[in-house]
C-alpha cells in the first residue's frame, strides 16, 4: 500500500516530534504493509516550514531508514494550508508536490469564508498542479453542502479521505457520490494516529496513479470494495 498523507518527518511539524518516533512509525506503517509514504509535513501559518528543507529531511529520513533496516521508502511532499498557496510562487509548489507527481495535497479549511476555494484550485490547475483536497469530510462547508465538494471534483480535483473515516456516515455517501478517490492515514504519532491502513483500491491503485501523475479514473474506482 502506499499512504500519501503522513506527518512522519521528524520535528517538521505536530507529527513526528523526533527521529526515534519517525522510525517507530515506520515500522507501524511496514507491518500495516505499507511499502511507500508520502511525507506531508503542514505548510501552514503555524509551521513555517522551509520549503526547500522537505527533501533533504525525507533523503536523511531514507537513509535512517536503510540503517535500521526497515524496509520503507520516504518520499517528498507536503499538506498545504489554502491560506499559504497566495504566497507561493511555481518554484515553490513545485518543490511541495506528491513524490515527482504533479498533485498537491491541499487542507481542507475548516473555516472562514470559502467561496474562493474553487478559484484558488482552478488558479493551481492553470499553473499545471494538480489538487488533492485532504480530508474533506472535516470540513464544515462540505458538510453542509456537498454540492460544493461536488463542483470542484467535476472541475477535477481529487478527494483523499481519513482512512479511519472511512465507515462514517458522510463518507459513506461522499464514496457512493464517487467523491473519493483515495484514503490515506494522516498519522501524526504511533498511538493517537498511527501510520495503518487497510489493503483497498484507495490505498494501492489510486494512490500508485496519483504519484505516477495519472489521472484517476472514477468508474475504476466506484466499484472497489471499502477497506
Ligand atoms: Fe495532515
Amino acid at each position: 500500500m502506499i499512504d500519501i498523507h503522513c506527518h512522519i518527518l521528524p520535528g517538521a511539524d505536530d507529527g513526528a516530534a523526533d527521529l526515534e518516533q519517525s522510525l517507530e512509525m515506520a515500522r507501524i506503517a511496514v507491518a500495516s504493509g505499507i511499502g511507500t509514504v508520502v511525507a506531508t509535513p503542514h505548510v501552514n501559518s503555524r509551521f513555517c516550514l522551509n520549503c526547500a528543507g522537505i527533501e533533504l529531511a525525507v533523503a536523511e529520513l531514507n537513509e535512517s531508514l536503510l540503517e535500521t533496516e526497515i524496509a520503507l521508502t520516504v518520499l517528498s511532499g507536503a499538506e498545504i494550508a489554502v491560506t499559504r498557496l497566495l504566497d507561493m510562487d511555481d518554484h515553490t509548489l513545485g518543490l511541495l508536490t506528491l513524490g515527482s507527481s504533479p498533485y498537491l495535497l491541499i487542507e481542507s479549511p475548516y473555516l472562514g469564508n470559502l467561496n474562493f476555494l474553487d478559484a484558488q484550485l482552478t488558479d493551481l490547475q492553470t499553473r499545471g498542479f494538480m489538487p488533492v483536497l485532504a480530508h474533506p469530510e472535516r470540513c464544515p462547508w462540505f458538510r453542509e453542502d456537498r454540492s460544493r465538494l461536488e463542483e470542484l471534483v467535476e472541475h477535477g480535483v481529487l478527494c483523499q479521505v481519513t482512512a479511519g473515516a472511512l465507515e462514517e456516515p458522510f463518507v459513506r455517501d461522499l464514496r457512493d457520490a464517487g467523491l473519493v478517490h483515495c484514503a490515506a492515514s494522516d498519522a501524526h504519532d504511533t498511538n493517537g494516529r498511527p501510520p495503518a491502513l487497510r489493503p483497498s483500491a484507495l490505498t494501492i491503485d489510486a494512490p500508485a496513479k496519483l504519484l505516477a501523475g495519472e489521472l484517476l479514473s472514477l468508474d475504476a474506482l466506484e466499484s472497489a470494495p471499502c477497506a
